[in-house]
């Protein structure tokens, strides 16, 4: 298995920058979703989910057409936006109800991304390498997904 030493500071720090003054949540994921795809190596798809009318739906992402619409019974980025907790998942195909928009993908990371403790998006990024993600990658990137709840609820405050 490929070892990556993603420098999730610098990552912050560009995340912030790219983001500084904008209030637009789609523009911020646009690129927050870019960033990340073309800075974290070993990734096939990355982007996000929004919560609405109780169900994720597909929003600004990097990588191979997905599925649109997930329930929160469903699938890896459900179980995040059902429990609030971020998914950290080795072998996706050993997940009970994972869905497969990208077959290339073997491992998976989901964060919640909460707006007054209320899950108002996920942040969905995949690999096609087992075990892809370690605890230092999800320590690295729960501080973009709490910058991503303050842009959040910064727009919906628009
Ligand atoms: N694999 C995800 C679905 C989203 S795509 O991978 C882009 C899941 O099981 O929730």
């Amino acid at each position: 298995m490929a070892q990556y030493n993603t420098d999730y500071e610098l990552l912050l720090q560009q995340v912030t920058g790219l983001t500084y003054g904008e209030t637009d949540w789609v523009a911020n994921m646009a690129n927050v979703s870019a960033a990340i795809f073309n800075q974290v190596e070993g990734l096939n798809w990355v982007g996000f989910y929004r919560v609405v009318d109780g169900e994720l739906v597909l929003g600004p992402f990097q990588g191979q057409v997905a599925c649109i619409r997930i329930p929160f019974d469903k699938g890896v980025c459900g179980a995040a936006a059902r429990t609030g907790e971020i998914q950290r998942i080795d072998d996706v195909h050993q997940f009970e109800g994972h869905i497969a928009c990208d077959a290339a993908s073997n491992s998976e990371i989901v964060l919640p991304i909460k707006v007054d403790g209320e899950v108002v998006a996920v942040l969905d990024i995949d690999s096609p390498e087992f075990s892809r993600f370690s605890q230092a990658d999800q320590d690295g990137l729960a501080p973009i997904a709490q910058l991503l709840s303050q842009l959040a609820n910064q727009s919906a405050a628009n």
